[in-house]
C-alpha cells in the first residue's frame, strides 16, 4: 500500500502509459493506412479484371482472354475461373466460392498459395467469373507489425518499466530513510540521520540538509543538558555547605520553633542536593558513564532482592507485591543502576499508585513492572520520560520528576528498550534488555 502512494512509482506508471498511449497510436495508425491502401489495391485489381472480360463482348475471345489470363498468372498472386456455355476454363480448381477472404489452403490443399486471397465473383452474361487476389502482402503486413512489436515496441516498454522500478527502488529507499529519520526525531532519538552518502540529487539535498538540522538539534539539546547540569554542578557545593552549617546548628541548643524551622529547612537542602545529584547522574549516564563496570546479571536474584527490600514499604502503603519469573534469560549490566531503575519504578507505583498491588515480572529478557493506579494518559507517556516532568496529579506528592528520566538514562546505557503502557487500569513499564551475544557481535 506504501508502495502505492510513491511519487516516482506514479511517474513511472504515467510516463509507461503515455509512452506505450504515443507508440501504440502512431504504430496502429501507420497499420492502419497500409491495411486499406493495400486492401482497396487487391480489390481496384479484382475489379479491372473482371470489367476487363465483361469488355470483351465475344463468347469466344472471353474464354481464350480468361485462359490466357490464367496461364501466365501467379497462382499465388491470381487465380481464375471462367464458365461460359457449359466450358470451363482458369487455374481455379474450385467452384463454390462465395466473395470475401479464403484461406490459401481451403482453395487447393496441398498446392503453393498465398496463405489468404479476396475472392470476387459476378456474372458476365454470358458467363460466370470467378476471380482470387492473394493477398500475401496484407499477410506479410501483419508479420512485419507484430515484427516491431515483438522486437523494438515490447522490449522498449519492458527496459523503460525495468529502468523507472530500478528508480523506483532507489527513491524508494532514500524516502524511506528520509521518512525513519523523521519519525524516529520526532519521537525524540536525536542521533537519528538518514545516513551518508548522500546523492548529488534533490533527494540527496533533503537528506543532507535533515542530518544538518538533526546535528543542529542534537547540538542545541546537548548544550542545554550541559547548561543545566552546569548550574546542578555549580550550586551542589554551596548548598552542600549550607547542609553542613545547619547540621552544626542542629547541634547547639534552639527553642523548639527555631528546631521546627531548622528541621524544614535540612530537609528542603536534602532534596535539593538529592536533586542535584540524580540531574547529574543522568547527564553521565547519557554520555556512557557506567557501561565499563557492566558484568553478567542475574536478573532473577536482583528482582527477588528487590522485593525483599520493598516489602516493607508495601505492607505499610497497604499493597502487596508479588514476583513472576518466566524463563529469565541472561543480560549484561551494572548492578547497582538496575537496582536503581528498580527501586524507581518500584518507588513510583508506591507513590503514585499507593494501596496497589504490584507487579514484578521477568519473561526472557523483558522486565516490567505494573500496578493497578491511575496510569499514565498515552499522550503524555513520552513526556514523562524527560527531566523535571510530573503530572499535575501528582503535584502534591513529594518528588522532583527525575525519576524515570533516570530509568530512560539507565535503559539506554543498557541499550534496552523501555516502553510505558496501560496495565488497564494501572501503569505498566517493561524494560527489555538485549541479547547480549547480539550486542558482543
Ligand atoms: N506508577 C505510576 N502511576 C501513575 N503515574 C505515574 C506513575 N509513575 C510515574 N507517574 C507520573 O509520571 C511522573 C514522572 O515520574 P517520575 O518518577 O519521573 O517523577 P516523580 O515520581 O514525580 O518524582 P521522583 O521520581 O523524581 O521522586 C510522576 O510525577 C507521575 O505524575
Ligand atoms: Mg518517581
Amino acid at each position: 500500500m506504501r508502495h502505492l502512494r510513491s511519487t516516482p512509482l506514479r511517474l513511472t506508471v504515467v510516463v509507461i502509459l503515455v509512452f506505450a498511449g504515443f507508440l501504440g497510436t502512431g504504430l496502429g495508425t501507420a497499420y492502419l493506412l497500409m491495411h486499406r491502401t493495400l486492401s482497396v489495391e487487391i480489390d481496384s485489381r479484382a475489379t479491372q479484371l473482371i470489367a476487363e472480360l465483361r469488355a470483351i463482348p465475344d463468347a469466344d475471345e472471353r474464354l481464350e482472354r480468361a485462359s490466357q489470363i490464367a496461364a501466365s498468372a501467379d497462382p499465388r498472386t491470381l487465380l481464375v475461373r471462367l464458365s461460359l456455355n457449359g466450358v470451363v476454363v482458369g487455374n481455379l480448381p474450385r467452384t463454390d466460392l462465395r466473395d470475401g477472404v479464403v484461406r490459401g489452403h481451403d482453395v487447393a490443399p496441398g498446392k503453393a498459395l498465398s496463405p489468404s486471397y479476396l475472392v470476387r465473383s459476378a456474372d458476365l452474361s454470358p458467363g460466370h467469373i470467378t476471380v482470387l487476389i492473394g493477398r500475401e502482402n496484407l499477410e506479410e503486413l501483419n508479420e512485419i507489425f507484430l515484427a516491431i512489436l515483438a522486437c523494438s515496441v515490447l522490449p522498449a516498454l519492458l527496459l523503460t518499466s525495468a529502468i523507472g522500478l530500478v528508480a523506483v527502488r532507489r527513491t524508494g529507499a532514500r524516502v524511506g530513510a528520509i521518512q525513519t529519520t523523521l519519525q524516529a526525531l520526532t519521537q525524540g532519538d536525536l542521533s537519528a540521520r538518514t545516513g551518508a552518502p548522500h546523492p548529488d540529487t534533490d533527494l540527496g539535498d533533503i537528506s543532507r540538509d535533515l542530518d544538518r538540522m538533526a546535528e543542529a538539534q542534537e547540538a542545541a539539546t546537548q548544550a542545554l543538558r550541559q547548561i543545566g547540569s552546569d548550574i546542578a554542578h555549580d550550586l551542589k557545593t554551596p548548598i552542600q555547605r549550607v547542609s553542613v552549617r545547619l547540621e552544626r546548628l542542629a547541634d547547639t541548643d534552639l527553642p523548639p520553633a527555631a528546631r521546627a524551622q531548622l528541621e524544614g529547612a535540612q530537609a528542603e537542602t536534602a532534596q535539593i542536593i538529592a536533586t542535584f545529584q540524580s540531574l547529574l547522574q543522568i547527564t553521565q549516564l547519557e554520555g556512557g558513564q557506567g557501561r565499563d563496570s557492566f558484568g553478567p546479571i542475574d536478573l532473577v536474584a536482583l528482582l527477588q532482592d528487590m522485593a525483599e527490600i520493598y516489602e516493607p514499604a508495601v505492607d505499610e502503603h497497604g499493597g502487596t507485591l508479588s514476583c513472576d519469573v518466566h524463563e529469565a534469560q541472561p543480560i549484561t549490566g551494572d548492578r547497582h543502576l538496575l537496582s536503581r531503575l528498580i527501586a524507581n519504578l518500584v518507588e513510583n507505583a508506591l507513590r503514585h499508585a499507593p494501596g496497589s498491588p504490584i507487579r514484578l515480572s521477568l519473561s526472557g529478557r523483558v522486565l516490567s513492572i505494573s500496578d493497578t493506579g491511575p496510569g499514565i494518559p498515552e499522550a503524555r507517556r513520552h513526556d514523562v520520560l524527560r527531566r523535571l516532568v510530573r503530572l499535575d496529579a501528582s503535584r502534591s506528592t513529594p518528588g522532583s520528576g527525575l525519576g524515570l528520566a533516570m530509568v530512560k538514562a539507565i535503559a539506554d546505557l543498557h541499550g534496552a528498550q523501555l516502553s510505558l503502557g496501560n496495565a488497564g487500569p494501572g501503569l505498566i513499564v517493561a524494560v527489555a534488555f538485549p541479547d547480549p551475544q547480539i550486542t558482543k557481535s
